[in-house]
């Protein structure tokens, strides 16, 4: 087994944005999509582990990892070698026509993670997440021969036509682009901080499931319904975690009406939640049961190469040859550095001070970052709520009327970014915290000081 060096801890500076910086911003905005969001002022020139350096030399602590992707941190030599010895070898050919080992065996890597004894499990493999979003809800209809989707309110499933039609976040994403994907209907989802519904914390995800039940006697037939679509811990609404009870009774509600249940794992997947999958936080505790049908990733399985997956039931994966494919899905340079990120991933390959894997890394080093954010939030009345699971973990920003105050989380990002931490906003209040998986509990404690010194300043 190989033990990788330790990288070492640059010093912090926090000159920005220096001039470079503000160049490069400058064309970026009179050249690139108007669409783009440019939240503060950085401009990436090379990385190494849990460290940004920018093109001004500018050190940044890595707290966001390019939305929840950077698994193994910045040109991690694992990775490093595998794209670059898969490169020499050939760069695509096209795995819809063609089997090509690095990808079969990636698949067979894969369904291990979560098959179960007497069950089988087949992959599809896309470029992104929306791709394989796109894939799993194809899938779902072509196999049912029903069309209703169901996805939930909070949602981000990327932003092709099918993805943003289920998507339930933020109307921006919808706004001048229609008409949509008919028969998608959102039902609210179980946020134990602010329970939907009249519910309690304790009660949301009943409530949630009879809301369906309700729906399904008086607008939506359910013997319709093709699939439920839901994210076991929901990202780009706020990074929640829904009440243990939640999951297992959608599982049993989807296997009462013939309907097809999909994970959308491509946020809180790829062992950033301390699990491979997030929903086996959930899944056979206390005796309960909630395995999808279908499980989508993408972002954290290849540390940034483009790829991701639909992984199904062989039972549901039904649909004919040629029904579906992709040129560039399932590209072996990407695949390659997915297999090097599932090495570190499951600790074949151990990075040094990061335990016997990064799985095992994110649970433990989360539970310390979760544990002391709890406790600031003595010192900070204004965080009204720390959640999540391993290096998925949400800070929620509350007015004093326990209202999310949006525009204090903005504040305080800035206040982060300024003093050198790379951070991102989600849902209407939250900052998340999902850094690359390879962070270490002194890497981690610096980051925190960050923040404590940040939300200082605030007050
Ligand atoms: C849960 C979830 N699904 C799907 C997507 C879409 O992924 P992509 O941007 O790679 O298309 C995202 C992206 O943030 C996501 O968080």
């Amino acid at each position: 087994m190989t033990t990788l060096p330790k990288p070492r801890q640059p010093e912090l500076k926090t000159s920005l944005p220096g001039p470079k910086t503000a160049a490069i911003m400058e064309r970026d905005s009179q050249h690139l999509s108007t669409s783009y969001m440019r939240p503060y002022p950085f401009v990436p020139d090379h990385g190494e582990g849990v460290w940004l350096t920018d093109v001004d030399g500018n050190t940044m602590l890595d707290f966001f990892a390019g939305i929840a992707v950077s698994t193994t941190g910045h040109a991690h030599p694992h990775v490093v070698r595998a794209v670059q010895e898969q490169v020499t070898r050939f760069t695509h050919v096209c795995l819809t026509d063609y089997p090509q080992e690095i990808t079969t065996s990636l698949a067979e890597r894969m369904v291990k993670h979560v098959e179960k004894p007497g069950e089988k499990w087949r992959v599809f493999f896309g470029n992104s997440g929306a791709e394989a979003v796109e894939a799993a809800v194809k899938l779902a209809r072509n196999h049912t021969g029903r069309s209703h989707i169901i996805s939930t309110i909070g949602s981000f499933h990327g932003r092709t036509y099918g993805a943003i039609t289920l998507t339930g976040s933020k109307t921006k994403y919808k706004r001048g682009f229609g008409p949509l994907l008919p028969n998608v209907s959102h039902v609210p989802y179980p946020n134990p901080f602010r329970p939907p519904l009249g519910a309690t914390a304790e009660t949301c995800g009943q409530a949630v499931i009879d809301h369906i039940e309700g729906l399904f006697q008086t607008i939506i037939p359910a013997d319709e319904v093709a699939a439920i679509i839901i994210e076991p811990m929901q990202g780009e609404g706020g990074y929640i975690v829904p009440p243990a009870d939640f999951l297992p009774k959608l599982r049993s509600l989807c296997d009462r009406h013939g309907i097809m249940l999909i994970f959308d794992e491509v946020q809180a997947g790829m062992g950033r939640s301390g699990k491979m999958y997030s929903f086996q936080h959930f899944d056979g505790q206390n005796g309960m049961n909630c395995q999808p049908d279908i499980i989508t990733v993408a972002k954290g399985i290849a540390s940034g190469m483009p790829i991701s997956a639909m992984l199904a039931k062989e039972s549901v994966m039904t649909w004919p040859v040629g029904s579906h494919g992709s040129t560039y899905g399932g590209n072996p340079v990407a695949a390659a550095a997915a297999h090097a990120t599932l090495d570190l991933l499951e600790g074949v390959v151990k990075h040094s001070g990061c335990g016997d894997s990064l799985m095992e890394n994110a649970a433990q080093v989360g539970e310390f970052i979760m544990a002391e954010l709890k406790a600031m939030q003595v010192e900070f009345p204004f965080i009204g709520d720390v959640r999540g699971a391993g290096m998925f973990i949400g800070l929620e920003f509350v007015k004093p009327d326990g209202r999310p105050d949006g525009k204090l989380r903005d504040a305080a990002s800035m206040a982060m970014f300024e003093r050198g931490l790379l951070n991102l906003d989600c849902g209407e209040a939250v900052i998340r915290i999902s850094p690359p998986l390879i962070l270490t509990r002194e890497e981690a404690a610096t980051g925190l000081e960050i923040m404590r010194d940040a939300l200082r300043a605030l007050k």
